[in-house]
């Protein structure tokens, strides 16, 4: 198992009892339901910052949690590295190229374990889809309290709807005035399609200055190039 030392900063206040809400509200959606993912419709709507205040805030209560950054085209998690290196990443292991113990990293949150992603696979969706991919998630499912999935955006790929497939439930991340009605409706039915449940919405970026109206931000970024299906994706 590596060590790696994460950059952390304080949340505000305000982030931090958002957290403890989503904690609370996961926690009583039941003894039942320990892995999670998180997916959004485009990108850059926070996914993986909520993913990560979330196991923060699961390890406050000493919950085992396991990050699981299934993000294989855009990872962000592992640049807030700032001591100890990756050798291995998830993709190795749905690969076959190393073992668990390899890939598993200890970090300077206790209680917080990391698969971190490292290397993009030119077939992403078709890994994550890999018998490998269940039998992680069945393996973590016995030894930690929380595995939370951190995946790319269900409105540009698959990959997510594949990894939820092997969930109890999904969380979808809306960013406030960023993503339509529709696109948001898209993405829950593609999860529900997998059988997963969709255990709830947190509304991220909220302006709270604004709040209660309706801001839309023109948001033109619903194309992201780290997203694009692969043409032999499985649908
Ligand atoms: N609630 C928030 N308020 C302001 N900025 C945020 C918020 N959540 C995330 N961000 C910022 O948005 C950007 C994208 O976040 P990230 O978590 O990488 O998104 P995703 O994983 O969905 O692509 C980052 O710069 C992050 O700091
Ligand atoms: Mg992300």
């Amino acid at each position: 198992m590596e060590y790696v030392e994460l950059k952390l900063e304080e949340l505000p206040y305000e982030i931090n009892e958002e957290m403890k809400l989503l904690r609370t509200n996961l926690q009583f959606c039941g003894a039942d339901k320990k892995v999670i993912c998180v997916t959004s419709a485009v990108a850059s709507e926070g996914k993986s910052t909520t993913v990560l205040n979330l196991c923060r805030s699961l390890t406050e209560q000493n919950k085992r949690v396991l990050l699981i950054d299934a993000d294989l085209r855009k990872s962000v998690l592992r640049k807030s590295i700032i001591l100890g290196k990756l050798r291995f990443g998830l993709s190795h292991l749905l690969t076959g190229q190393c073992s668990l113990d390899d890939v598993t990293c200890r970090t300077n949150v206790k209680g917080l374990t990391i698969i971190f992603s490292l290397v993009t696979p030119p077939n992403p969706s078709e890994i994550l889809s890999s018998k490998q991919m269940e039998e992680l998630l069945r393996a973590a499912r016995g030894s930690f309290d929380y595995v939370i999935v951190d995946t790319p955006p269900l409105g540009m790929v698959v990959d997510a709807a594949v990894i939820a497939h092997h969930c109890d439930g999904a969380i979808m991340l809306i960013s406030a005035g960023e993503v339509s009605y529709r696109a948001a409706q898209d993405v829950e039915h593609k999860l529900r399609n997998t059988g997963c449940p969709v255990l709830g919405v947190v509304l991220n970026k909220v302006d709270r200055k604004k709040s209660g109206k309706y801001y839309g931000r023109y948001y033109g970024k619903y194309y992201d190039k780290y997203y694009e299906e692969e043409p032999h994706a499985k649908r």
